[in-house]
């Protein structure tokens, strides 16, 4: 196999949930870009799904779009039946869909509880349940990649339940990992720090100050990503290349994860010189 065809996934159907915007929708173009045929699910903004899926037949491959709230878990069964029946199959399913709310614990409403579940952690494991259900019975041997976050790792305050739905997301990940990998499906997450997105632009902080604190705080160059920094771990894992691997995650976080009490703030400026010890 040459370098090209193990990144390619032409006669692939791939399907986005949240795919109208943000990071699902880097998603699904560069699985277009690489060969692939797309669906993507949206909850309401039509116009923005409809311009995600022309970009996709501009690249010369199929587009479908299924608008559907995620939240409603009992419909997910027969979303999933819809998408199949329309697209004729689905072998890679990205569970890209996510909302979070900011509030202290003991502020947190039952409603927004219950709502961070039902997207953030029912609504993949009810699409997995189905597409997974259905790739077996065609022998496909499918991909499901997961969107999970730094905060399946470690904690946030004032996101409890988002960091619940995250952490569940990747033991869920790991638990489908194990159960398909017999049928030749692969299940992993991806799991983004800080991305440029929408996705808390309604939280009530104050923005600059937890940009300055953030940015210091990311080793890799002291900023946020972007969401083409976090598609490529997506093309690797629904192609050739990453048939191996499964029940993983992908950390794309600058680093965030990586340390544990930032103590560089506190050393002398950085100095480029290498100070010459006693050699070995
Ligand atoms: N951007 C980040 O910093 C970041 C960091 C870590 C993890 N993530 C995860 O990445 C994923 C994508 O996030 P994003 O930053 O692109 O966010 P975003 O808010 O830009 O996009 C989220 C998408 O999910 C869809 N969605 C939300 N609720 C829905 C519902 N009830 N039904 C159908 N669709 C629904 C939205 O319509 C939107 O298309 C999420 O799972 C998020 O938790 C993002």
């Amino acid at each position: 196999m040459g370098a090209k065809e193990r990144f390619d996934l032409t006669g692939k159907t791939a399907l986005v949930t949240g795919g109208s915007r943000g990071i699902g929708k880097g998603i699904a173009v560069a699985l277009a870009e690489h060969g692939a045929d797309v669906a993507i699910v949206y909850h309401s903004a039509t116009p923005q799904a409809q311009q995600v899926a022309d970009a996709i037949k501009k690249l010369g491959r199929k587009a479908w779009i299924f608008q559907q709230d995620l939240a409603k878990t009992t419909e997910l069964h027969a979303l999933a039946d819809k998408v199949w029946a329309e697209a004729g199959k689905v072998d890679v399913l990205v569970n890209n869909a996510g909302i979070a709310y900011l509030e202290r614990f003991n502020q947190i409403p039952y409603e927004h509880w219950r709502h961070t579940m039902a997207v953030n952690l029912d609504a993949p494991f009810f699409l997995s349940q189905r597409f997974a259900e259905r790739m077996i019975a065609a022998g496909i041997r499918g991909r499901i990649i997961n969107l999970s976050s730094k905060n399946g790792f470690v904690a946030e305050a004032g996101l409890a339940h988002y960091n619940a739905t995250k952490g569940g997301l990747e033991l869920l990940t790991q638990s489908l990992a194990i159960e398909l990998g017999v049928h030749g499906i692969t299940v992993n997450t991806i799991a983004p720090g800080c991305i440029e997105t929408e996705i808390g632009g309604e939280f009530d902080i104050d923005v600059d100050k937890f940009l300055k604190y953030y940015y210091e705080h990311v080793p890799l160059e002291h900023r946020f990503g972007k969401v083409e920094e976090c598609v490529g771990a997506v093309i690797y894992l629904a192609s050739s290349a990453g048939s191996y691997t499964t029940g993983q995650h992908i950390i794309m976080d600058g680093g965030v994860l990586a340390e544990q009490v930032p103590r560089m703030q506190f050393m002398k400026p950085y100095s480029n010189t290498i100070k010459q010890g006693k050699q070995p």
